[in-house]
């Protein structure tokens, strides 16, 4: 039987998804992304889903982009559904409930960094390399990196990135916003379980609110985003993990959610 071209490791709630082309550099092809929006809608009807880590089997590369292989004879129509299927997936990790997290090992290029913006954290190896190459392909950028990574860095350094297709280095990525942390490639696989760990420990339905504050606030006015923040937050006192997180607090202890 052939190896699974996603890999799925579950560990209490906080679950691990591996693209698994490592010859191909992990590369997005059609057969990549229907795997992975098949795990996405299984996650999303997940009971106790506490985190999700998104990362590239092997040492080399995160994801080296879209499959350009695959890519190379598609007609117009052919590029439209190829970019929609990959935007849908792509969505649908955005929008999980819970924090997302990618680990990023290496090449992180074209459709792979535009999966990369759609995490909520992006903590990388300080070989990692990252970039918007597509423009040095003839295309743009067709899995949402137009739109998320201004979004993320601003539009001066998007559009330096997607004009350019240059490709900068972890730290350049991080001084711009692009990352959240580097680290060397030996101790990144032990600060993810540290983070998730973390988030392990919070209150959970608290950590889904403030990813939900967030990410529906940006989409808002300010007004509507403090209402809506105002709103999540008093909901927070209407189940047991305020009342739980409080009164540890009070009593000396640890909270047990
Ligand atoms: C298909 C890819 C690939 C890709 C690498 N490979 N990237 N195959 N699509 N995006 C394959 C190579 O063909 C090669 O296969 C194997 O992976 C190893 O890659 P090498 O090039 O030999 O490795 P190296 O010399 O170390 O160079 C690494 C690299 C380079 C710098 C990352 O592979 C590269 O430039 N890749 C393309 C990066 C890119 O342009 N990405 C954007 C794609 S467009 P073989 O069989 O020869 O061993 C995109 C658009 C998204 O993402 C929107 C679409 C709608």
């Amino acid at each position: 039987m052939s190896e699974a071209v996603i890999e799925k490791v579950d560990n209490d709630g906080m679950v691990q998804l591996t693209i698994n082309r490592p010859k191909a550099l992990n590369a997005l092809n059609s057969e990549v992304l229907a795997a992975l929006e098949a795990h996405l809608v299984e996650l999303e009807a997940h009971p106790h889903l506490r985190g999700v880590v998104i990362t590239g089997a092997g040492e080399k590369s995160f994801v080296a982009g879209a499959d350009i292989t695959e890519m190379r004879d598609k007609t117009p129509e052919e590029a439209r559904a190829f970019a929609s299927q990959a935007l849908r997936t792509i969505k649908r990790l955005e929008t999980l409930p819970v924090p997302v997290v990618a680990l990023v090992n290496g090449f992180c290029l074209g459709g792979g960094c535009e999966l990369a913006l759609a995490c909520d954290w992006a903590v990388a190896s300080d070989n990692a390399v990252f970039g918007q190459p597509e423009v040095q392909l003839g295309v743009i950028p067709g899995f949402g990196g137009t739109q998320r990574l201004p979004r993320r860095v601003g539009p001066a350094m998007a559009i330096d990135l997607a004009t350019t297709g240059r490709k900068i280095d972890a730290q350049e990525a991080l001084r711009i916003g692009l990352v959240n942390r580097v680290m060397p490639q030996a101790e990144l696989e032990g600060y993810v379980e540290e983070l998730t760990n973390q988030l392990k420990g919070n209150g959970p339905q608290a950590v889904r609110s403030a990813k939900q504050a967030v990410h529906d606030g940006l989409d808002q006015d300010l007004n509507s985003a403090l209402a809506l923040e105002t709103s999540l937050f008093a909901l927070c006192f209407a189940g047991g993990e305020q009342k739980e997180g409080m009164s540890a607090f009070v009593e000396k202890r640890k909270a047990r959610f």
